[in-house]
C-alpha cells in the first residue's frame, strides 16, 4: 500500500500538538518536514527547534526534506534531533555519495531528491545506496503549486531501474499531490506520497488519508 507523509509546511503551527494527534488518528505513515534555507530555494521555513518539538509530540516517523546548500554540514544534526529519514538534493552538493554515507552512518534512512529539471541519470551511481528517491513534482520552495506532468516519466524510469537491478528503494513524490494527480503517480510507481496544501485544507484527516492512500 502507498505510504502517506503529510507535509507539516501546511499544518497549523499554533496548534502543532493537536495536528500531530489528528495525523496519528488518521493513520498516516509519517510526517514530512520541509527545511528551506533561503539559498538553495527562495524561501525560509523551519529547522532544528521545531524538529525537536515535533519529535517530542509524536512517535510517527519524521521524513526530513533538506532544501539547503551544503547539506553535508547539517545531516548529522538533523539525525541527532530526531529525524528517521533524511533526503538531500543531488543539486545541492558535489558530494552526494559522501552525504548519503553520512546519513546512513547515523542509522537514519537516506534519500536523494531530484528537481523537475534534473534527469534520473544524475543519481544512477547512488541508487544502490539509498532507501528512497524523492522525485519533485514541483520546483521546491513553496507549498500549493501546480503538479508538473512531465515529471511522471521519471517514475517509469526509476521503476524500470528497480526491476532490472533488483533494487528496493521507495519512490517518493512531492508537490501538487491531490485527488486527481495521485492516480497517475501511483500507477507509474510512486510508493510514498507527500501532500501539503491539499491534505491540510480538509477538516477530516481520516477522509483525505483514505482518498490519497486509495
Ligand atoms: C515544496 C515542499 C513540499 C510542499 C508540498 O518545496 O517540498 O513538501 O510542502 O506542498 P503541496 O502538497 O501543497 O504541493
Ligand atoms: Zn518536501
Amino acid at each position: 500500500m502507498t505510504k502517506l507523509y503529510p507535509s507539516l509546511l501546511s499544518a497549523d503551527f499554533l496548534n502543532l500538538q493537536q495536528e500531530l494527534n489528528a495525523l496519528e488518528e488518521a493513520g498516516v505513515d509519517g510526517v514530512h518536514f520541509d527545511v528551506m534555507d533561503g539559498q538553495f530555494v527562495p524561501n525560509i521555513s523551519i529547522g532544528l527547534p521545531i524538529l525537536d518539538s515535533v519529535r517530542k509530540g509524536t512517535d510517527l516517523p519524521i521524513d526530513v526534506h533538506l532544501m539547503i546548500e551544503e547539506p553535508e554540514k547539517y545531516v548529522e544534526l538533523f539525525a541527532e534531533h530526531g529525524a528517521d529519514m533524511i533526503s538531500v538534493h543531488v543539486e545541492a552538493t558535489p558530494h552526494i555519495h559522501r552525504v548519503v554515507e553520512q546519513i546512513k552512518n547515523k542509522n537514519v534512512k537516506a534519500g536523494v531528491v531530484i528537481n523537475p529539471g534534473t534527469p534520473v541519470h544524475a543519481i544512477c551511481p547512488i541508487l544502490n545506496m539509498v532507501d528512497y528517491v524523492l522525485v519533485m513534482t514541483v520546483n521546491p520552495g513553496f507549498g500549493g503549486q501546480t503538479f508538473i506532468d512531465g515529471c511522471v516519466e521519471k517514475l517509469d524510469q526509476l521503476s524500470e531501474i528497480k526491476k532490472v537491478h533488483g533494487l528496493n528503494f521507495d519512490i517518493e513524490v512531492d508537490g501538487g499531490i491531490n485527488d486527481t494527480t495521485v492516480e497517475s503517480v501511483v500507477s507509474h510507481g510512486a510508493t510514498m506520497l507527500v501532500a501539503g496544501s491539499y491534505f491540510f485544507k480538509h477538516e477530516d484527516y481520516k477522509t483525505v488519508t483514505n482518498i490519497l492512500k486509495g
